[in-house]
C-alpha cells in the first residue's frame, strides 16, 4: 500500500473543494478493492447543515467508476493536514468498507472496527422481507 501517494491524491483532491463557508478544503482518497484509487472532496452547501463531506462526494464515486470495496481510505486538508473522518463519515467507509478497511489516523494506520468500536452495520439487520 502506498500510502504516501494515496495522501497525496487527498491533497490534490481538496484542491477541486467547494468550501465558501468554512473555508476547509477536505480531500480523501481511497484504495479499492480492485487497486484503483477513488477520490472525494467536500461540497458545502448555503444551508450549511447539507453539506457533503469528502468521504461522501467518494463514496458516490466508487459507485460511480464500478463499485467494489474500500481497502484503505485517507483524508486530508489542502494544506495537508490529517483529518479524522467525522462520525457520519465513519459510517458511510464502514458501510462500504467494512471493519478490516485501513483508515490513516492520529494514532496511525488503524482498521474501521477500531475507530467505529461495536459499529452498527448491514450484519446488524435482518434479511429483507421478500
Ligand atoms: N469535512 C469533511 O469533508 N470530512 C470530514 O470528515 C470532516 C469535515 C468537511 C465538512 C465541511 O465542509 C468542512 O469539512 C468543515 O467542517
Amino acid at each position: 500500500m502506498d500510502w504516501e501517494l494515496l495522501r497525496e491524491t487527498a491533497v490534490k483532491a481538496a484542491g477541486h473543494a467547494y468550501c465558501p463557508y468554512s473555508g476547509l478544503r477536505v480531500g480523501s482518497a481511497a484504495v479499492c478493492d480492485d487497486g484503483r484509487i477513488v477520490t472525494g472532496c467536500n461540497v458545502e452547501n448555503a444551508s450549511y447543515g447539507l453539506g457533503l463531506c469528502a468521504e461522501c462526494t467518494m463514496a458516490g464515486q466508487l459507485r460511480l467508476t464500478g463499485g467494489g470495496r474500500f481497502v484503505a481510505v485517507t483524508c486530508r486538508s489542502g494544506t495537508g493536514e490529517l483529518l479524522m473522518p467525522c462520525g457520519r463519515c465513519r459510517q458511510v467507509l464502514y458501510e462500504l468498507g467494512g471493519p478490516d478497511c485501513l483508515l490513516d489516523t492520529p494514532r496511525g494506520i488503524l482498521p474501521m472496527s477500531e475507530v467505529l468500536p461495536d459499529a452498527f452495520g448491514p450484519d446488524q439487520l435482518p434479511e429483507p422481507p421478500a
